[in-house]
């Protein structure tokens, strides 16, 4: 978000609210520019059989000593509430096909080439950061889809948010209808992240980072 943004988005709310009302609201301002991740579509491939191993390592089922074929990718980031605090004890899943393009599910296209080192899906509990971190590879293309991961936000055992991200600058994001449906310009920023070089990763590792803002407010 560049300063002119923060400036304008300032104004045209100061401009909305009575002086009193400003006053009170001005530590929120800030709040007021999070964008709210978009719920997306969850697609056909949710797995419809648990992978045995459902940890935050996705690289690597259980104890098995060959990782699966892709580009290194820690992804991480923050479940935040409306108002940009953190929310623990959110269960996030993510999953994603392998780098041949097959998901842990029984339908799954690709299942030829299937890599079996692949955990394809994984979870993660938040504690009190709002954090959670996953070792995967970075998502590839499908036939009809940009690169992409799944994420599920489940608050006690419930379905909260159901979204995907994308690879911020590639090409394919322009054609994938996914993509396209989310209107609203900030919202399909907000789910399309860099994924760039870990800084004094030897072996190339990507990073990337997705916070996600749940339209929830906190609770009382
Ligand atoms: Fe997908």
């Amino acid at each position: 978000m560049n300063h002119r943004y923060l400036f304008q988005n300032r104004r045209r709310f100061l401009r909305t609210v009575s002086f009193g009302a400003a006053l009170f609201a001005v530590p929120g301002a800030f709040a007021a520019e999070l964008v709210r991740t978009p719920a997306q579509t969850e697609g056909p491939f949710y797995p419809d059989h648990l992978p045995l191993d459902t940890d935050n390592d996705l690289l690597v089922i259980n104890d098995k000593t060959t990782p699966a074929v892709g580009d290194i990718t820690w992804l991480s980031g923050r479940i935040l509430d409306s108002k940009g605090d953190p929310i623990r004890n959110a269960l996030v899943e993510i999953w994603q096909c392998d780098n041949n393009g097959a998901y842990i599910h029984s339908g799954t296209g690709n299942r030829d080439k299937q890599d079996k080192n692949f955990q394809g899906f994984g979870r993660f509990l938040t504690g009190s950061s709002g954090e959670y971190l996953f070792r995967t590879i970075k998502p590839v293309p499908y036939p009809g889809r940009a690169p992409h991961v799944h994420f599920a936000i489940k608050m006690k055992g419930r379905k909260e948010l159901i979204t995907q991200c994308y690879i911020e600058g590639h090409p394919g994001n322009e054609k994938d209808g996914v993509w396209k449906g989310i209107k609203d310009e900030k919202a399909r920023k907000s789910v399309t992240i860099p994924f760039t070089p870990m800084k004094g990763s030897r072996i190339g590792e990507l990073a990337a980072k997705f916070d996600v803002v749940m339209g929830l407010t906190p609770e009382a």
